[in-house]
């Protein structure tokens, strides 16, 4: 842990919140390559979750609702954290609305879930979608954490993606072991360890109070083996409280549907993803560490280097005939010409970028330039005119 987290500060992944006034615990910050890689999980989980389904409907809903929704959802009642004196508090945020004696006392949400319940209708009316359907939504959710720890494990400001996925009553074990496979699948597909990976049935004393079933998808964190995910069925507990249904025009039928809730916190997927990917081997009779990042989800997808940065004429094409059209096309490339070349290497190593181009002095003669590839320190020769294609087939 210590080592990801110094790696993580010292090349611009994740920081500590507040950090020049001593930090407030629970609270992170994102430097550029921490939010690349926070942008490319969000990224690959709405592709795989929205874009590339035809029964799901996205959603970004307000943080602060009128605090009825949290009496109706029970979160007033229920969303209790236990102190170490044993005393009961309401881990909900509160904030106020207006002024003076209007004020109206609010709340953070605690789960982007809410938000999706309470435009059940909304999305209803707009699309007509017939059953099973989901809405999905990433967001930030708030809770007063008593004890926020393991860096950005347990937090008091997080971000969840959410689906609620409505069925009929009756189907509600196929869906839940259909989600079961589809949360398996991506978490294989981001590049989590799945060797680290464990199932947990929650205990009747032990689940959230709308919860009829929960799995947890565990992960052998350094601090102990952990909550990663969450797969719960809810039941028909929020659209009934909400006083909700939905109108089968097929049958004829109102029904309220139930749901089947897959949820995933995106810094626990950054942090289960930067264990998963980290490696230290030998090269060069160092020890080097690096990031084991799958092209799709690394930050950087390739840094651009002149052999030497005091030979202008590599520089210059270096610049304008490799890194300009490249940054163009992918957004995600490096320019590194700082140090000797091996220095180079070990830096986009710990980032994790999977390719290294350089520019050297055959490539003015050749229009060639070296792509030395992370994980083996394999290289090759590239056209310069191929290098495009040759990124897109690497990161598809
Ligand atoms: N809507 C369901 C729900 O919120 P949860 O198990 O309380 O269920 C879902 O949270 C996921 O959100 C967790 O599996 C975890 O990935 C993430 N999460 C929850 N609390 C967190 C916290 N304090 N810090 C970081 N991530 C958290």
């Amino acid at each position: 842990m210590e080592k990801i987290v110094s790696l993580c500060k010292r090349r611009g992944f994740i920081f500590q919140g507040s950090e020049i006034y001593g930090g407030l615990a629970g609270f992170f910050d994102y430097g550029h390559y921490g939010l690349a890689l926070q942008n490319n999980i969000k990224n690959s989980w709405w592709k795989k979750f929205v874009d590339t389904r035809r029964d799901m409907y996205g959603l970004n809903s307000s943080i602060i609702f009128n605090p009825k929704v949290w009496e109706a959802s029970g979160h007033v009642k229920g969303f209790l954290g236990v102190t170490e004196e044993g005393k009961k508090f309401n881990e909900m945020f509160k904030t106020e609305v207006g002024v003076g004696e209007d004020a109206l006392t609010a709340y953070l949400r605690p789960e982007t879930a809410q938000g999706i319940f309470v435009n059940f209708k909304n999305t209803v009316d707009a699309f007509h979608p017939k059953l099973p359907f989901g809405i999905a939504q990433i967001g930030k959710a708030f809770r007063n954490e008593i004890a926020p720890r393991d860096f950005v494990f347990r937090l008091r400001e997080l971000e969840q993606m959410e689906v609620e996925y409505f069925i009929r009553a009756e189907d509600w074990e196929k869906y839940f072991e259909y989600w079961r496979g589809q949360m398996m699948d991506w978490m294989e597909e981001i590049g989590l360890d799945m060797g680290k990976i464990h199932e947990l049935e929650v205990g009747d004393g032990d689940r959230a109070h709308y919860s009829k079933k929960t799995i947890d998808f565990e992960f052998d964190f350094p601090f102990g083996r952990k909550e990663l995910y969450g797969l719960a069925y809810r039941t028909d507990f929020d659209l009934k409280n909400h006083k909700l249904d939905y109108i089968d025009e097929e049958k004829s039928e109102k029904i309220i549907p139930h749901v089947i809730e897959p949820s995933m916190g995106v810094e626990r997927s950054v942090l289960a993803l930067l264990l998963s990917v980290y490696a230290e081997d030998e090269k060069d009779g160092e020890v080097r560490s690096y990031l084991k990042f799958k092209p799709n989800i690394a930050p950087v997808i390739c840094a651009v280097s002149p052999l030497l940065k005091n030979k202008p004429e590599l520089v210059e094409y270096a610049n304008t005939k490799v890194y300009a059209p490249l940054k163009e096309e992918f957004g995600r490339v490096a320019w590194d010409d700082n140090g000797n070349i091996g220095k180079r290497y070990r830096r986009q190593d710990e980032i994790g970028t999977p390719f290294c181009i350089v520019v050297d002095f055959d490539t003015l003669a050749d229009d060639t330039v070296t792509v030395r590839e992370r994980d083996t320190g394999g290289q090759e020769r590239v056209k310069v005119a191929d290098l495009r294609t040759y990124l897109k087939e690497k990161i598809k």
